[in-house]
């Protein structure tokens, strides 16, 4: 498990469960009283460097440090950057005028390559192979809705992404039972299940992967979803939308599923794909306070990573 410098946030398998715990009962103490924390990030600047779009991302962290009293940077495509400049001088650069960097980037490496050239934290707001803020926002969610995480039986449908890999790396930490229904062809490895499932034994938790969605869909208390085709994958989605044909949460496999189960997507959403318009509209669905929940969290993360836990 490769650990990152500094107090990073890169993904949630780097961090312990008493690391994620004490981040979400920090997050429960912000929404409890979010007036009682105006002052925790005050004098400080976060820059936020996003190389792909963002709606919930992007707000929940500009809000966020506007609310913890501190300032925000939003850094799109017109830096150096994008001109040619290393990600190493940028670092460096960067860690002279800010004091902690929120990055969304393409692959994983790079803000890996972010975080080790940086003097200050770096906090991932989604790569290729990581969504730990979502991933952990919806975790800090569900345990408000269910009372806990133990044992939980979560089951998520679609693309083995960013998103389900961070779901399974914190179901593995947090105790939650996660079934992933993907096609065989994007499935998670494996060997990255396999090393889950060591954690997850001590946990209580358990990572497994099917390519039938009906079987996974089966008595789930969650059902989650994401998009079939991710930022920097347009080029494949026509090949995509065949292959997921089937990964779809309609109401036929909602009805396989706990007749009190919630359904979870990070969003945004494309109606008639992933999920159909009358289940992510409907009775079931929590999507948007599942969003609502990530300004808290957000805050909890960016305590955490300065330090700054009261
Ligand atoms: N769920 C999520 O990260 O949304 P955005 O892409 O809008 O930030
Ligand atoms: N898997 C999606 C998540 C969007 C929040 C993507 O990477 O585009």
């Amino acid at each position: 498990m490769k650990k990152s410098p500094h107090r990073s946030f890169l993904t949630l398998i780097e961090k312990t469960p008493r690391e994620l715990r004490s981040i979400m009962d920090l997050a429960g103490r912000i929404e409890s009283d979010p007036e009682a924390f105006r002052t925790p990030l005050a004098w400080k600047t976060v820059g936020l460097l996003f190389e792909k779009s963002s709606t919930r991302t992007r707000l929940s962290f500009e809000a966020g440090i506007r609310q913890l009293g501190g300032g925000s940077l939003f850094l799109g495509g017109d830096i150096q950057l994008a001109r040619g400049e290393t990600i190493e001088d940028t670092a460096r650069v960067m860690s002279a005028y800010l004091d902690m960097l929120v990055i969304r980037t393409f692959g994983h490496e790079r803000i890996e390559a972010f975080s080790q050239a940086a003097a200050i934290p770096v906090v991932n707001g989604l790569t290729d192979g990581h969504h730990p803020c979502q991933a952990l926002s919806d975790f800090y969610y569900m345990e408000k809705v269910f009372g806990t995480l133990s044992g939980l039986r979560m089951t998520y449908v679609g693309d083995g992404n960013n998103m389900a890999r961070s779901l399974a790396e914190g179901a593995a930490l947090l105790g939650v039972k996660l079934i992933l229904a993907s096609p065989q062809d994007y499935q998670l490895p494996e060997s990255e299940v396999a090393a889950l499932n060591r954690i997850a034994h001590e946990t209580g938790g358990s990572v497994r992967t099917l390519s039938d969605p009906r079987e996974a869909a089966r008595g789930a208390q969650v059902l989650y979803t994401d998009v079939w085709t991710s930022m920097g994958q347009e080029a494949e989605s026509a090949i995509r939308e065949k292959a997921f044909r089937g990964y779809c949460i309609d109401r036929s496999l909602l009805a396989l599923a706990d007749p009190e189960a919630i359904v979870m997507h990070c969003l945004p959403a494309y109606r008639g794909k992933e999920i159909t318009a009358e289940v992510i509209d409907g009775p079931r669905s929590r999507v948007f306070e599942q969003a609502a929940a990530r300004l808290p969290l957000q805050k909890a993360i960016m305590m955490f990573c300065l330090g700054r836990e009261l």
